[in-house]
């Protein structure tokens, strides 16, 4: 049987520490610390993630600036909405929620953001820095698992990593966070030849595919920590993971379950990155 690596308390006990770092910049600083979040269009998902980073900024402490762009919005809308947002000093951190409706470039419009301003971690620079193992500001989901992984004593150091998914969301930057740890890491997609070999192999797998229960227990090794990013639905309408929990946990040594598992850990490192970038300015 598995230890359950609770995201739901991880993300509590860093949301308290959050709060007081960010009362510590209004005192200092005689300003809040500013996230403005814009949301273009009406994706179902999106709005509940958008409501939900809006809600974490209210329990930190941070104030948030809500900008609602209709499905139909231009390039030259949703570019001249994020150059107000950089010339505003009170405003720290931006964040475009992804994905864009398809006749807007996310590539050019994430370019428009400033790195300092990236709490995303998502624009080119603070990719290359992570990449070169330089301080920067790093994409949530794959941080919030480091941290999960440091709290509960699980060192990567030496340790074969697999990562399955490589969304420049997840995927890459977990695989560079890992590596930074130094894990020897191998990256699995789509095209993967001998998958279920290469996922067996790791002591430590990261899934992050969003196909329901796909990583099955013949995948994984006895004694692995398995770290479940997906967010799905099974065949009953029930929210759950990449990974059949029920029987992946009886093999692994850690497992994150969903809901309650990476979840909760990657708004509040939202959160973390935001607080962080005001301390910067
Ligand atoms: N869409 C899905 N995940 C994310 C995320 O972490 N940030 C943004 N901006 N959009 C997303």
């Amino acid at each position: 049987m598995s230890i359950k690596i609770d995201g739901k308390a991880l993300a509590q006990e860093l949301r308290v520490s959050l709060r007081e770092r960010a009362l510590e910049f209004k005192k200092t600083r005689g300003t809040e610390i500013g996230l403005a979040v814009v949301l273009v269009g009406e994706d179902p998902a999106s709005q509940v993630y958008v409501r939900n980073k809006i809600k974490a900024c209210e329990e930190v402490g941070i104030k948030s600036y809500s900008y609602h762009l209709p499905q139909d919005a231009s390039r030259e809308q949703v570019l001249s909405l994020i150059d107000e947002l950089v010339a505003e000093e009170n405003v720290h951190g931006i964040l475009v929620q992804l994905p864009l409706p398809k006749h807007l470039n996310e590539q050019e419009i994430l370019r428009h953001i400033p790195p300092k301003k990236d709490v995303d971690g998502f624009c080119a620079e603070n990719v290359g820095n992570l990449a070169m193992n330089r301080e920067t500001i790093v994409a949530c989901t794959p941080f919030g698992v480091m941290k999960m992984l440091e709290k509960y004593g699980i060192d990567p150091k030496g340790k074969t990593a697999v990562v399955l998914g490589r969304s420049n969301i997840v995927g890459k930057p977990m695989a560079m966070l890992l590596l930074n740890a130094d894990a020897t890491v191998t990256v699995c997609h789509s095209k993967t030849e001998n998958l279920q070999k290469v996922c067996a192999s790791a002591d430590i797998l990261v899934v992050a595919i969003g196909k329901a229960k796909f990583v099955t227990a013949d995948m994984v090794k006895e004694g692995a920590v398995v770290i479940d990013v997906g967010m799905d639905r099974d065949e009953n309408g029930k929210l759950c993971g990449d990974v059949d929990f029920e029987a992946v946990e009886k093999k692994a040594s850690y497992i994150t379950p969903v809901p309650g598992g990476v979840g909760p850990m990657t708004i509040t490192m939202l959160m973390y990155n935001t607080v962080l970038a005001a301390f910067r300015s």
